[in-house]
């Protein structure tokens, strides 16, 4: 055994004096890399498993979340959000629509932003195998455009399995961390991977993407803001203390923070996460092929499409009565948000009034806090998709108090606009459309959907091509 290691030990520093530094110090071309980025290259040893992971191509509709809740393009006014939200698909289409968003707007040339390399960050195995070649700053520095002939491959093998190991190539699960930082953050709360059940294991897997995360420092590396705890509080509390806010909203001029999805701290904090009951029981159940042979479903989607092998394991109800209890929860989470958005969107209005009105920062501070905690608190709510199935009662209690910190936040300003002579209440624009809201902010969309066109049909193909070159020298 010990041989076999020294052995291994050896032929593989041969091998990396061989292929891996060129004259400049830079990776040769023609080194395959030691994460596999392409999914397709398992198809063969890991039929059952490829395919049914391909499958998540079949969530391929796109649903516009702007355009059935138009209040949303006002909460992130002067934010990219307010652009283009649509509701997540399948994984199999991460870089297309990543791409395809006008969030990321149009870059020409590698330095043209706006956003930053972090943007791929849960987008791609390809992530992980620049990591694992450069470094994690050779990874994040500079703009997404800089390596977007780097990463093409969507969410894969290589980003939940260490597919270089054996244990995998036996048809073990192995699972891993592929990003450092993630496996910082899960260190933080007290859950570094290695020492951690299977089940602990299986919910990180997911928690690499699936959670709130920022970018911080000069590279606008991606951090999880988990030094306090995974709680809406414990992450406001760290977000204050820091000072950090992700944009300057367009209206009210409040300090900003924009929730991303924190599934895997809602999940945690809900009855199947404090039961240990991981994503993968009801995302991913274990399934027979055809040959009877059980593996583990790769076709992450909705778990009621598949309900004897996921619910129907630990629950005796039937599917519609189940389904009934879900859809309910929805319902009262989804009455609560809209409830609570109508509350901030006020706010913000009536901020903008009474800047207009010659308020000075000292007077509009205690407001804007409340504005900025009260849409952090909605956001972390609703941006964790499924949270009305995961942690409904997380889901009302955050609701509530957002709705709380809006009403604060109203009660302020309308008395600040009383010492201003204002009185009446402030008119709000029409903003029941998308398009309507849009106009309202005075964004031209026409504009930036001719530059969208552009970039896709220019620039996209060019990153094609390269990444094509590339990857037949593998
Ligand atoms: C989003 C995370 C994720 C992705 C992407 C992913 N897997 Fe898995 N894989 C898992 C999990 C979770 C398990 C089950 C682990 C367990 O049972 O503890 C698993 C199990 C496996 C196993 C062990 C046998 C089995 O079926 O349980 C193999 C082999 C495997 N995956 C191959 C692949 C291949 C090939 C791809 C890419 C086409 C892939 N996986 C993509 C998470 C992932
Ligand atoms: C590498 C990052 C990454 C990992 C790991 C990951 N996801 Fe995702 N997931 C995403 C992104 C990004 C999307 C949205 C893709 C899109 O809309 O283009 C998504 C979408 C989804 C969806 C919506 C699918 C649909 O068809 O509507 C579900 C459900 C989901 N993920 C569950 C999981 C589970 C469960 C795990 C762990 C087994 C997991 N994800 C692991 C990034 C990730
Ligand atoms: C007890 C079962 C269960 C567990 C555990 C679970 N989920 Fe879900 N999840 C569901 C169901 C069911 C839905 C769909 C709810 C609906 O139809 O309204 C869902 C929805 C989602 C969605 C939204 C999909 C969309 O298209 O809007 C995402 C993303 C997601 N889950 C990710 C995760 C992640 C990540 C974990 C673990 C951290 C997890 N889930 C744990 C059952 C579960
Ligand atoms: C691996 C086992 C397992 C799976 C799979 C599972 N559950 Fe559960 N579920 C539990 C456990 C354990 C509890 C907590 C039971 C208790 O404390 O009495 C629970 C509780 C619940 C509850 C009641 C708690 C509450 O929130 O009021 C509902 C509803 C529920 N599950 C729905 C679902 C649905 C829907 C699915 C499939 C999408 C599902 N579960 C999948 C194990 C599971």
């Amino acid at each position: 055994m010990s041989i076999q290691r020294t052995q291994r030990a050896a032929l593989f520093a041969a091998l990396i004096s061989v292929f891996c530094i060129s004259a400049n110090g830079q990776a040769s071309e023609h080194e395959p890399p030691r994460i596999e980025p392409r999914n397709d290259q398992f198809a063969t040893a890991h039929a059952d498993q490829y395919h049914s992971w391909k499958a998540t191509e079949e969530s391929a509709d796109i649903e516009d979340a702007l355009a059935e809740y138009p209040n949303m393009v006002i909460l992130w006014a002067g934010y990219g959000f307010s652009k283009d939200y649509n509701k997540a698909r399948g994984h199999y289409y991460a870089i297309t629509d990543v791409r395809q968003t006008l969030r990321t707007g149009s870059p020409t040339d590698a330095n043209s932003g706006p956003m930053p390399m972090a943007c791929w960050s849960c987008k791609s195995p390809d992530v992980a195998r620049l990591i694992d070649e450069r470094g994690e700053d050779g990874y994040f520095e500079g703009k997404w455009a800089r390596l977007g002939s780097e990463v093409v491959n969507p969410i894969g093998c290589s980003d939940c399995h260490s597919t270089g190991s054996d244990d995998f190539a036996n048809g073990k699960p192995a699972l891993a961390l592929t990003k450092p930082y993630v496996e910082r953050a899960m260190t933080t709360i007290g859950k570094p991977f290695e020492q951690q059940s299977r089940f602990d294991q299986q919910a990180q897997v997911c928690g690499q993407c699936h959670v709130e995360y920022y970018f911080s420092g000069p590279n606008k590396a991606v951090k999880f803001p988990w030094d306090k705890g995974t709680t809406v509080d414990d992450m406001e509390a760290y977000y204050d203390e820091i000072g950090f806010k992700d944009w300057t909203h367009g209206v009210s001029k409040a300090p900003m923070l924009k929730a991303q999805h924190p599934g895997y701290e809602t999940w945690r904090a809900g009855i199947h996460g404090q039961n240990n009951v991981t994503c993968i029981d009801c995302h991913m159940p274990k399934v027979q092929n055809a040959d009877g042979k059980v593996y583990t479903d790769h076709k992450i989607g909705n778990p009621f499409d598949r309900f004897e092998d996921t619910c129907a394991q630990c629950h005796t109800q039937d599917k519609a009565t189940m389904k009934g209890i879900v859809a309910s929860r929805k319902a009262s989470v989804n009455d609560m948000k809209l409830r609570t958005e109508k509350q901030i969107v006020a706010a913000h209005f009536e901020a903008k009034a009474a800047w207009d009105a010659g308020a000075t920062e000292a007077e509009m501070q205690p407001i804007l806090m409340d504005i900025r905690h009260a849409q952090w608190r909605w956001d972390y709510a609703i941006a964790s998709h499924g949270i009305h199935m995961h942690a409904p009662e997380v889901a009302l209690r955050t609701l509530g108090t957002a709705l709380d910190k809006a009403t604060d936040a109203r009660t302020k300003v309308v008395r600040l606009l009383a010492t201003k002579g204002i009185t009446e209440p402030v008119a709000l624009p029409d903003i029941s459309t998308k398009a309507k809201a849009q106009q309202a902010l005075g964004m031209d969309m026409e504009k930036m959907r001719r530059e969208k066109d552009n970039f896709l049909s220019t620039v996209v193909p060019e990153w094609d091509e390269q990444a094509k070159v590339r990857e037949a020298g593998y």
